[in-house]
C-alpha cells in the first residue's frame, strides 16, 4: 500500500494525504460519536480531475473508497469500516459555486460546498434554494445528494432528488461522467441522474451537481403551536393546507421531552408557552414579496384549530428575531439530544393517518423493553417523518449495579431497534426516511425488503461497481 500512497501523493499533494492519527481523527468517527473507524489514509483531493485519478488509483490497487463531505451522516456511511483498509476521499476542498442562473432557475456548484454556502449564494442572485436542515452550515451538497437528504422544507420543494437537474460523476473505475447539462426536459433513456441520488457513495463519487431554484420567499409567517396530541397535529395539518395551500412551507413537530432538552442544554432557549403541552407543531407560511396576508392567514387558522380542539395554544412570530428563536427550539433537538448523553437514532415514516396510533403503540413496546427510556420525538410530521430518537432512562435502575444509562440504552439498542423496526414494517412504513442505510442499517433494511428488490439493488451494485471498491458495506450489507 506504499505504492498507492505515494501515487495519491503524486496527484493531491503530500499535505492532503493524511495518515497521522491526529489528522484523521475527524475523519474516521461520525457525528455520534457512536461509529468510529480506522482508515488507511484520509484523501483530499481539489478538482474532478484530482478525484478522478485518486479513485483510478484505488481501483488500481485494490482499494475500497468511503466518499465524505461534511460527516454529519447520522447513519455510519460517510466514515470508514475498523478494518483500517479504506481510503476516505473527503471533498472538503470543492467549494467552488460554478455557475448562478436566475432566469433559468439554477445554480452549478461543487459537491464539497457546504449546505448554507448554496443557500447564500443562491440569496445574492434573489433566489430560493430551499433544502434546509439543522446541519446546514456543515452538511456537503454532494453529502445530501448521496443520502437525498429530506429536512424542513419537504413537505413544499420535495426531498433532495426533486431539486437536482444534473450530476457529475466519478465512477469507481476512474472515469468521469458529466451529466451537467441541467436541463429540465430530458427524456433520452435512464435517467443516470436519480440513480446517484441516495446511492450513499456505493455507486461512485458525486464531483458537481446542478440544483433547482425557486423565488425568494421573504415573507413568513411562524407559530409554535401546543397541540393536545398527535391526532391533533395531523388534523391541523389537513386544516392548514387546505386554507394555506401552497403557502404552507413547514410543519414540524416535537415532543415536551424533545422541548425540555433543548431548555436545559440550548443557551438563551426559553418557553414561549405559559403552560407545558405533551406536544408541539411549528407551522410556517412563506411567500414572496408580494404575498399579503400571510399573517391574518395564520391567525386564522390558529383561531379555527383552537376552536376545533386541535390546537391549545400558540406563540406567533411578531419578528424575524422571534421567528429565528421558535425556529431555534425545533433545529437545536439535535444537539440537544446530544449533549444530554447517548442517542438511539431512529427516523421512520409511516402512513400519515397510522402516525398519532403508531406513536401509542410503541411507548409501552419501548418501555418495556428499556424501562425508564426517553421517546424525544419529533421531525417532520407533515411527510409522515417522526425521529423517534432515545435517551437513556434520567436515572438508570441499574445504576445501582455500577452501569449507568448510556450504558443500558447501549446494551438494549438492538432490542428496542428491532421492535421499532417491525412495528414500522407491519404499518407499511420505512425505516429509514431520509438519513439513508449506511452501515447502521443497511443489514436492517435488507431484511425487510423483497428479495426481488434486494436482486435489483445488488444487480445496479455490480454493473457499476464490480469489484466492489466504492463504499463496501454501506447501503447494502456484504453478500
Ligand atoms: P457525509 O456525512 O459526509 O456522508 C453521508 C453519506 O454520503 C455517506 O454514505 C458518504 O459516503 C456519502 N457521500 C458524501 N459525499 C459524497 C459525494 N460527494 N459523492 C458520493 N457520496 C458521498 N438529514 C436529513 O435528511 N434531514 C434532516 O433534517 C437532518 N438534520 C440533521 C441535523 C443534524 C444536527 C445532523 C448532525 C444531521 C442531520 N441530518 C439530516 C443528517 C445529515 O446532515 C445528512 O444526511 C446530510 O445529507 C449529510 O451530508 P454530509 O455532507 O455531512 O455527508
Ligand atoms: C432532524 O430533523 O433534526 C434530524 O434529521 C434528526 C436527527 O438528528 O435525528
Ligand atoms: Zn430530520
Amino acid at each position: 500500500m506504499t505504492d498507492l500512497l505515494d501515487r495519491l501523493r503524486d496527484v493531491v499533494g503530500d499535505d492532503h494525504v493524511l495518515t497521522a492519527a491526529d489528522d484523521v481523527a475527524a475523519y474516521v468517527v461520525d457525528w455520534t460519536g457512536v461509529h468510529a473507524g480506522a482508515a488507511l489514509a484520509v484523501v483530499r483531493p481539489g478538482s474532478t480531475d484530482e478525484v478522478a485519478a485518486v479513485v483510478a488509483a484505488c481501483h488500481e490497487a485494490g482499494a475500497p473508497v468511503v466518499p465524505q463531505g461534511g460527516n454529519t451522516g447520522l447513519v455510519a456511511g460517510g466514515v470508514p469500516d475498523a478494518s483500517g483498509s479504506q481510503v476516505v476521499l473527503s471533498l472538503g476542498r470543492m467549494r467552488t459555486v460554478r455557475d448562478v442562473d436566475p432566469v433559468a432557475g439554477t445554480i452549478t456548484v461543487d459537491a464539497g460546498v457546504v449546505l448554507a454556502d448554496v443557500q447564500a449564494a443562491a440569496e445574492r442572485a434573489g433566489r430560493l434554494f430551499p433544502m434546509s436542515l439543522g446541519s446546514e452550515g456543515s452538511c456537503t451538497i454532494g453529502g445530501n445528494l448521496a443520502t437525498n437528504a429530506g429536512g424542513t422544507a419537504v413537505l413544499r420543494y420535495g426531498m433532495t432528488r426533486e431539486l437536482v437537474l444534473g450530476l457529475e460523476v466519478v465512477l469507481p473505475d476512474g472515469r468521469v461522467w458529466d451529466g451537467l447539462r441541467g436541463l429540465r426536459k430530458d427524456n433520452t433513456g435512464y435517467d443516470l441522474t436519480q440513480l446517484f441520488v441516495g446511492s450513499e457513495g456505493t455507486l461512485g463519487v458525486i464531483t458537481g451537481a446542478v440544483l433547482r431554484l425557486f423565488p425568494a420567499t421573504t415573507r413568513h409567517a411562524t407559530a409554535w403551536v401546543a397541540v393536545p396530541g398527535v391526532a391533533a397535529a395531523v388534523a391541523l395539518l389537513g386544516l392548514a393546507q387546505e386554507r394555506a395551500g401552497a403557502h404552507l412551507s413547514t410543519f414540524e413537530i416535537a415532543n415536551r421531552q424533545a422541548l425540555e432538552l433543548v431548555l436545559a442544554h440550548l443557551p438563551g432557549a426559553s418557553d414561549p408557552l405559559a403552560e407545558p403541552s405533551d406536544w408541539y407543531v411549528l407551522v410556517e407560511l412563506a411567500g414572496t414579496a408580494t404575498d399579503d396576508g400571510l399573517d391574518d392567514s395564520l391567525e386564522a387558522i390558529l383561531g379555527d384549530a383552537v376552536e376545533a380542539d386541535l390546537a391549545i395554544d400558540a406563540a406567533v412570530a411578531s419578528s424575524p428575531a422571534r421567528r429565528s428563536a421558535l425556529w431555534a427550539l425545533r433545529e437545536g433537538i439535535s444537539e440537544a439530544q446530544k449533549v444530554e448523553g447517548a442517542t438511539l437514532k431512529q427516523d421512520v415514516t409511516l402512513p400519515i393517518a397510522r402516525l398519532a396510533d403508531w406513536v401509542d403503540e410503541i411507548g409501552p413496546r419501548v418501555a418495556a423493553a428499556l424501562p425508564g427510556v426517553r421517546p424525544v420525538t419529533y421531525g417532520h410530521v407533515g411527510d409522515g417523518n417522526l425521529h423517534y430518537n432515545l435517551s437513556a432512562p434520567a436515572s438508570s435502575p441499574a445504576s445501582t449495579e455500577g452501569r449507568d444509562g448510556d450504558a443500558d440504552l447501549r446494551a438494549a439498542a438492538a432490542h428496542l431497534s428491532t421492535a421499532i423496526y417491525d412495528s414500522v414494517a407491519a404499518a407499511n412504513g420505512s425505516i429509514s426516511a431520509e438519513h439513508g442505510l449506511g452501515r447502521a442499517k443497511a443489514a436492517a433494511a435488507a431484511s425487510y425488503k423483497s428479495e426481488v428488490e434486494v436482486d435489483l439493488m445488488r444487480a445496479v451494485k455490480r454493473a457499476l461497481d464490480p469489484d466492489g471498491l466504492m463504499n463496501p458495506g454501506a447501503l447494502l450489507p456484504p453478500p
